[in-house]
């Protein structure tokens, strides 16, 4: 085995030690975190062997259906986090308010948020699922929902784990993204790629296109374009991928380039959007950034939008940096 592998250990504390020294206490929470995304890891594999497929027979706060895993997932990443005295609250995506780090352990700097469990429609067919997760600092006080509350450039990590044919932690402290592959024999988290860039470019697009009669004149005018291809105003042909799971489809980007577009629709017209801006949007948006490319919800940098809500949604349109700032331009367009 080469002498040249560097583990997430190894990364973070050398992260820690550096110019710009990442705290102690932020290197433990990636730890823990990547730790817990282990154990997630380990429960997926499981599939129909373990008791981790189908319904929980509950909803979460949204009115979604919480699958087996979903409620699995936010519970080893609770466990794994409440204890180590570098949290003051946690967020979740399946959780109807945020969750203080209980009197019993020390209070620490951070909160964290997270989606357990990333396309959960994607869990019982056994196609790429992961987890996705956000960290603010806490601003002192009480630890309440308003503590999280605030917007994405606050951000002093994100990160995802893709469960799929690989395991991979994708990881910002703001200094650039890397990515560690799970290696399952060793039980350890080994740099793959240390400088991900995400190619300004791209002749591929992500968007669900059964929605297409329900989107606004931009996204419409963006993708009947793209469609058109070579002979159209892009002049080059496109081609399309839709995994229904956000980690998978920005991981995708984050290796070969691309667009990933969730946009507002008319079928709820009064919801900004289906992607929640705390749990996916902001962490996928910093990521992107950090790789070079952007991250707008048509009209703004996602990253600057001041939550109102815990659980808000938002319209998202990430990746490639020129595709980005056309469609987000068509929108400016038709303010
Ligand atoms: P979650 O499983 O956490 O609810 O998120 C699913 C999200 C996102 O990951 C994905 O891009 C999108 O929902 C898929 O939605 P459609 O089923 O509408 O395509
Ligand atoms: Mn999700
Ligand atoms: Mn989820």
């Amino acid at each position: 085995m080469s002498t040249k592998r560097i583990s997430l250990t190894q990364y973070l504390i050398e992260q820690q030690r550096g110019e710009a020294q990442i705290p102690a206490q932020l290197r433990l929470l990636i730890e823990v975190v990547a730790r817990a995304c282990k154990r997630i890891a380990i429960n997926v594999n499981k599939g129909a062997l373990g008791d981790v497929l189908g319904s929980a027979g509950s909803e979460n706060v949204q009115g979604e259906v919480q699958k087996k895993l979903d409620v699995i997932a936010n519970e080893v990443l609770i466990e794994a986090n409440e204890w180590g005295g570098h949290l003051a609250g946690m967020a979740s995506e399946e959780m109807d308010d945020m969750l203080a780090v209980p009197n019993r352990y020390p209070q620490g700097e951070y909160l964290l948020l997270f989606d357990p469990l990333d396309g959960s429609s994607n869990i019982d067919i056994n196609v790429s699922i992961g987890t996705i997760f956000s960290v603010l600092k806490h601003q002192g006080g009480p630890v309440t929902n308003e503590s999280f509350l605030q917007p994405g450039t606050a951000q002093v990590c994100a990160g995802y784990c893709v469960y799929g044919p690989q395991t991979t932690l994708v990881l910002t402290v703001g200094k650039g993204v890397v990515m560690f592959t799970l290696d399952r024999e060793q039980g350890s988290w080994v740099m793959t790629e240390d400088n991900v860039r995400i190619p300004e470019d791209t002749k591929e697009f992500a968007i669900n296109m059964s929605n297409m009669r329900h989107w606004a004149t931009p996204v419409k005018r963006y993708i009947d374009e793209c469609l058109a291809g070579k002979d159209g105003p892009r002049g080059k042909d496109f081609n399309m991928r839709w995994v229904a799971a956000m980690v998978a489809d920005v991981h995708r980007i984050m290796t070969r380039g691309g667009i990933f577009m969730y946009p507002w629709d008319k079928r709820e017209p009064n919801k900004p959007g289906k992607l929640r801006l705390m749990y996916e949007a902001n962490p996928m948006s910093f990521l992107v950034e950090q790789a070079g490319g952007v991250a707008t919800n048509g009209l703004q940098r996602i990253m600057e939008i001041q939550p109102t809500q815990l659980h808000e949604r938002v319209s998202v349109m990430l990746g490639s940096r020129n595709e980005v700032d056309l469609v987000t331009r068509y929108h400016q367009e038709l303010k």
